[in-house]
């Protein structure tokens, strides 16, 4: 036996030690197949490789992929196999298909799969990941995977190891498949920021080693199921924002070891009856738009661990609760309720304090001179309410600040902040009573500086060229009375610039052009003079992915989060008066609207033809100028453009042709030029048939005012009586139409046209 055994030994010895010291020649194989095809897809983006490529740099098939960035392999004598593949953002350009990931799912020893927050498209390998057998955790979260989770991959042969599962944001849909409850182990389940739809599988109680459930932001339906309450280890049950009906059970309070608790945000129902001990000691709870009336419930003044509290969109009422002043809470929303009273300076005495909005109630008074105590806070929302006097000096205490929103109150002073390390990204004092010049000095940060409706006057600063990160700068509605000075090109971040209803003088300087980045600009109603410049035609060739692009928001972000919180916050409509009317432009959206408005001024000379390459503009409006000439053929080349305003200059000429190739145009109007000639016909300029936009002109002609034209005559059939008759009704109606078209001028001429709107958004997520 010895005799045979030795050899033996020395056998295994010997491969022992040949192999045991690099992974599995197959397995590296695959990680190379992996690398070619990403750097196949690549050489389309030859200027972003460099990072790529660094990543990948220790990937090369000299060395033993064990070593290899982002892989681990198990330590076992005797065997080295690939056991977890760490691939977090590797991959940021343009979207890329799952077909990428086959290669990976040859490596069947994995249990440890991490491709988070790439850019990775299309619908789960289904069949890939159940391959997978070996796996414990798999994340996948923050991409764009489509499609439905398939259910077979739950299906008990495979994955029986999974413990953690995260597919939050992504773009999946259709009903969480019930085979998911199959993964006896699993303790984490995320699914949110999906699109996840119908009941939740009835029997989730079933998963008994559940730590984490998130499924916020999902468009779930149903009553939240009873088989929950069996989940003795549930720590974070979170259903924000999905359609939950019903009454909120009483059993969930008695789940002792809840520590976050999410229920807004759907249609769920507080019974106010309800008589609750609460058995947890909850960290962070929400019941948001839970129907809560006048008071805040007085258990809640019971939990004494509480860190957050989001009790928005209900309709309570009364001072702010001593209680509530006094706990030691870092996070409390009270948005849209009916509290009243001045804020007591206690609420700022919490060191810990991180997030406080207040928006949309009835609170009053000046703020406490204290404020700059909570040095904390980053997110700070007093808007829609009615506080007044000055801000504290204090504040500039607050060295963290992300968002300060002050807006819709009645606040005055000469007050812009004024921060001694970081400025906060977004500033938002619109609507007040501020007044004085805008001094900017030490707002580095910002992206964002809202001042539209108060009482700035005198000159623009050129301390808003130290602004270098400024993306968007709204001052519409103050008494600004210089020239838009030339320093303005400077910043060259600016991708929105709102100065309507100012009193600015001068002309609109050739350097505008050098904005190139610019997307949305508003110079309507001010006392410009001049030509329109030439070098326009620079404007708005770019589409930068900035802070704007909400993503961009959200990763800016989450980025500079504390530990507590997720927190993710955006901007998110802006409102224009889009033709004629009120219309939300969602800043995830926000990079594909091109404005252009220099309406009521006094601009002179002719519309330069280099307006016609703005390729992207969705809308032009230069009326109420002094603007001569022909209307530029050129103009037909906005193929995007949706609504044109070439109404009450001076233009002469016919309307060009051209126009008719402008197929998304839904709003034309020429009225009160001195045009001739027959308005172009085709596709859609035969709907443009209002004849308010067409009159006081010169004597246009077409089929949309009824109006027929000499060339359109057949000259063997000579000119009907009937339709001098309707020329000259059209007058007369013409007439008729042009009072109600002031009208209608004066009605959107008061709405406001660009409102920073917003919406934040918590996420409260325990870490492992
Ligand atoms: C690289 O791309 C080309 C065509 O795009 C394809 O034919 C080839 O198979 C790809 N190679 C790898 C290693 O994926
Ligand atoms: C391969 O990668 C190793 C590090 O993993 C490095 O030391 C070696 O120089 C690389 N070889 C080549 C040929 O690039
Ligand atoms: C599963 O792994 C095996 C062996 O590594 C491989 O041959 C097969 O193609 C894989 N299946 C899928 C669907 O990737
Ligand atoms: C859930 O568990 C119950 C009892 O433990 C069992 O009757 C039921 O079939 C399970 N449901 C599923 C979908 O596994
Ligand atoms: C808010 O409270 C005030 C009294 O403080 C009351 O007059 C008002 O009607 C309430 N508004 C709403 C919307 O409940
Ligand atoms: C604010 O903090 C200062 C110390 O930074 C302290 O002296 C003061 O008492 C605090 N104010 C209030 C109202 O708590
Ligand atoms: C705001 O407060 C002032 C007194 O400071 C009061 O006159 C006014 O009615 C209040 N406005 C609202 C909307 O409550
Ligand atoms: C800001 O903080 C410093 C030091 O913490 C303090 O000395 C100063 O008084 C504070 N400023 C205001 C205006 O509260
Ligand atoms: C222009 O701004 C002033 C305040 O500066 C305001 O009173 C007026 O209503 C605004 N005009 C329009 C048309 O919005
Ligand atoms: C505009 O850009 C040009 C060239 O890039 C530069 O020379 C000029 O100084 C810039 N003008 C202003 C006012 O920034
Ligand atoms: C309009 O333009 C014509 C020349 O085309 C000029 O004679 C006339 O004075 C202009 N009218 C006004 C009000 O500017
Ligand atoms: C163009 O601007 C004028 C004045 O600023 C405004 O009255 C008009 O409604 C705008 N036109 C469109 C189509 O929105």
């Amino acid at each position: 036996m010895a005799k045979l055994s030795l050899p033996l030994l020395l056998l295994v010895l010997l491969i022992v030690f040949t192999t045991s010291f690099s992974c599995p020649q197959h397995q590296k194989e695959a990680l190379l197949h992996f690398k070619a095809s990403l750097f196949n897809v690549t050489s389309s983006f030859p200027s972003d490789k460099e990072d790529l490529l660094s990543m990948f740099e220790s990937w090369n098939s000299s060395s033993d992929c064990c070593d290899w960035y982002g892989v681990d392999c198990d330590n076992q004598f005797g065997s080295r196999n690939v056991i977890a593949l760490y691939l977090w953002r590797f991959w940021t350009l343009e979207l890329i298909a799952s077909t990428i990931l086959t290669p990976l799912f040859h490596i069947r020893s994995l249990t440890s799969l991490d491709l988070s927050s790439n850019q990775i498209q299309g619908e789960l390998p289904g069949d890939g990941i159940a391959n997978l057998t070996q796996l414990m955790s798999l994340d996948l979260r923050s991409n764009h995977f489509s499609g439905s989770i398939p259910s077979q991959i739950f299906n008990l042969r495979y994955l029986q190891e999974l413990y953690v599962l995260y597919l939050q944001n992504n773009n999946f849909f259709g009903k969480i498949p019930s085979s998911i409850l199959n993964l006896k182990r699993l303790d984490t389940l995320d699914l949110s920021y999906n699109s996840l739809s119908m009941e939740m599988p009835i029997d989730i109680g079933n998963l008994s080693n559940i730590i984490i459930l998130n499924f916020r932001n999902n468009e779930l339906t149903g009553t939240i199921p009873s088989s929950i309450w069996k989940l003795r280890k549930l720590e974070t049950l979170d259903l924000e924002n999905n359609l939950f009906i019903g009454e909120i059970p009483s059993w969930l309070f008695n789940i002792a070891g809840l520590k976050y608790l999410f229920l807004g945000g759907n249609n769920l129902i507080w019974n106010a009856k309800a008589k609750i001990v609460p058995k947890f000691t909850l960290f962070g709870l929400s019941m948001k738009s839970c129907g809560l009336a006048r008071r805040i419930p007085l258990w809640i003044s019971m939990l004494k661990t509480l860190s957050f509290l989001d009790l928005s969109d209900n309709q309570l009422e009364g001072m702010l609760p001593q209680w509530l002043v006094k706990m030691k809470v870092s996070g409390i929303i009270l948005s849209n309720n009916n509290f009243t009273g001045s804020l007591p300076p206690g609420l700022f005495d919490k060191p810990g304090l991180f997030v406080l909005f207040l928006s949309r109630n009835n609170f009053y008074g000046e703020l406490p001179n204290n404020i700059g105590n909570a040095t904390s806070i980053k997110y700070l929302a007093l808007d829609g309410n009615n506080f007044s006097g000055k801000v504290p000096e204090s504040i500039n205490n607050i060295t963290g600040l992300t968002l300060l929103d002050l807006s819709n109150n009645r606040f005055s002073g000469n007050f812009l902040p004024a921060f001694r390390v970081f400025s906060p990204s977004v500033i938002d004092l619109s609507s007040n009573e501020f007044s004085g010049e805008i001094q900017a000095d030490s707002l580095f940060d910002t992206h964002v500086l809202a001042l539209g409706k108060n009482k700035f006057s005198g000159s623009l600063s050129r301390s808003l060229t130290r602004m270098s990160r400024l993306e968007y700068l709204d001052i519409h509605d103050n008494q600004i009375t210089s020239k838009l000075p030339d320093f303005i090109c400077q910043i060259s971040t600016l991708q929105i610039l709102n100065l309507r209803n100012n009193s600015i003088q001068g002309s609109i300087p050739d350097c505008i052009s050098n904005l190139t980045g610019l997307r949305i600009l508003d110079l309507s109603s001010n006392h410009l003079v001049g030509e329109i410049p030439l070098k326009f035609g620079k404007l708005m060739i770019e589409t930068p992915d900035t802070f704007l692009n909400s993503d961009e928001v959200s990763s800016f972000l989450f980025s500079n989060l504390g530990d507590a919180y997720d927190v993710n916050a955006g901007i998110q409509d802006v409102i224009v008066n889009w033709k004629k009317s009120k219309q939300g432009l969602s800043s995830h959206n926000l990079k594909l609207y091109f404005l252009l408005d220099l309406s009521s001024n006094q601009l002179f000379g002719e519309i330069p033809a280099s307006l016609g390459s703005l390729k992207a503009l969705k809308l032009l409006n230069v009326s109420f100028n002094n603007l001569y000439g022909r209307i530029p053929k050129s103009l037909g080349d906005l193929k995007d453009l949706e609504s044109l305003d070439l109404s009450h200059n001076n233009l002469s000429g016919t309307i060009p042709q051209s126009l008719a190739k402008l197929y998304q145009l839904t709003i034309l109007d020429v009225s009160n030029n001195k045009l001739i000639g027959k308005i172009p016909e085709g596709s859609q300029m035969d709907r443009m048939n209002d004849p308010n936009f067409y009159a006081n002109n010169s004597g246009l002609c077409g089929m949309q005012i009824r109006v027929p034209c000499l060339e359109d005559m057949s000259p063997t059939k000579p000119p009907r009586v009937e339709s001098k008759e309707t020329w000259f009704s059209w007058e007369g109606v013409g007439i008729g139409y042009t009072l109600g078209f002031f009208i209608t001028v004066g009605i959107f001429y008061r709405t406001e046209y660009f409102i920073l709107a917003k919406y934040i958004n918590y996420r409260c997520q325990q870490r492992r």
